[in-house]
């Protein structure tokens, strides 16, 4: 068996993804989800994989978790995450406005930042990869989520900074709309799903493939010197900043 990675997340969508292309390279791979099902399906359905549950958003979850992960941890893939308050509250409603921006920092800050603390002694020094998932909405918006990812962007610039000498890469891949998956819920339609698509020059949403495959490269043995990164994959939508 190859190195040893962990895919938040990693029993629908771009995680999924993720651990697909993980496992075809012959890694072994940890999915980490708060339903057991589809992680289950993940793990009968690609060699090597592995399915964990937790919610990553309780510290004695993610310490359990850690627990039966087990290490040394090559790659360290915090995907699992979403928008937890898609529709913005009434003018003047600070109540729910207050409960939306703790639900998407908790939803979405929380379970990249314990995870990544509790497999910190465990991470492979040399040659540990740590990816981020955030999102196109980092640099744009919607409010509570947009803000909640960008939070991670500092963070692991910090990260970055402090494994760098340890010879541990850490990365951030912001995709932009990728429509199958499980994010957008009820709100998928074809209306939407124009009006998204619409939103990128390239006219079209991007696959979970497409990210994964920037993943895979980031956690890579040859990508060590390349850390601190934020990598926009949006087809366009936000031309190179970050
Ligand atoms: N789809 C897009 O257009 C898009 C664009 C930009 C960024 N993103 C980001 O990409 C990442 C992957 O999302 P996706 O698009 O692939 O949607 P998805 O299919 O909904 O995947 C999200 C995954 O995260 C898991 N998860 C959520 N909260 C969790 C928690 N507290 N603990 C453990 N697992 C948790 C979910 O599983 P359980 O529900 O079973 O826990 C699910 O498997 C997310 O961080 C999302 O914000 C998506």
């Amino acid at each position: 068996m190859g190195r040893l990675a962990v895919v938040s997340g990693g029993g629908t969508g771009i995680g999924r993804a993720v651990a697909a292309a993980l496992a075809a390279e012959g890694s072994e791979v940890v999915v980490v989800g708060r339903r057991p099902e589809p992680l289950a399906a993940v793990a009968a359905g690609l060699p090597g994989v592995r399915a964990v549950t937790a919610d990553l958003t309780d510290p004695a979850q993610v310490a359990r978790a850690a627990k039966e992960i087990g290490g040394p941890v090559d790659v360290l893939v915090n995907n699992a995450g979403g928008n937890f308050a898609p529709a913005p509250p009434e003018p003047g409603d600070l109540e729910t406005l207050r409960a939306q921006w703790l639900a998407n920092v908790t939803g979405n800050v929380l379970p990249v930042v314990l995870l990544t603390e509790a497999l910190l002694p465990v991470l492979s020094r040399p040659g540990g990869r740590i990816v981020t998932i955030t999102s196109v909405a980092a640099f744009r918006g919607p409010a509570t989520y947009g803000g909640s990812k960008a939070a991670l962007h500092p963070w692991s610039a910090e990260l970055a900074a402090r494994l760098a000498p340890e010879g541990v890469t850490v990365n951030v891949v912001a995709p932009g709309y990728i429509p199958e998956t499980e994010f957008y819920g009820e709100r998928m339609n074809a209306e939407f799903h124009a009006g998204r698509s619409a939103q990128s020059p390239s006219g079209r949403g991007g696959t979970p493939a497409e990210v994964a495959a920037t993943v895979a490269h980031l956690a890579s043995p040859l990508a060590g010197f390349l850390t601190g990164q934020i990598i926009q994959i949006n087809g366009g939508a936000i031309p190179g900043r970050g």
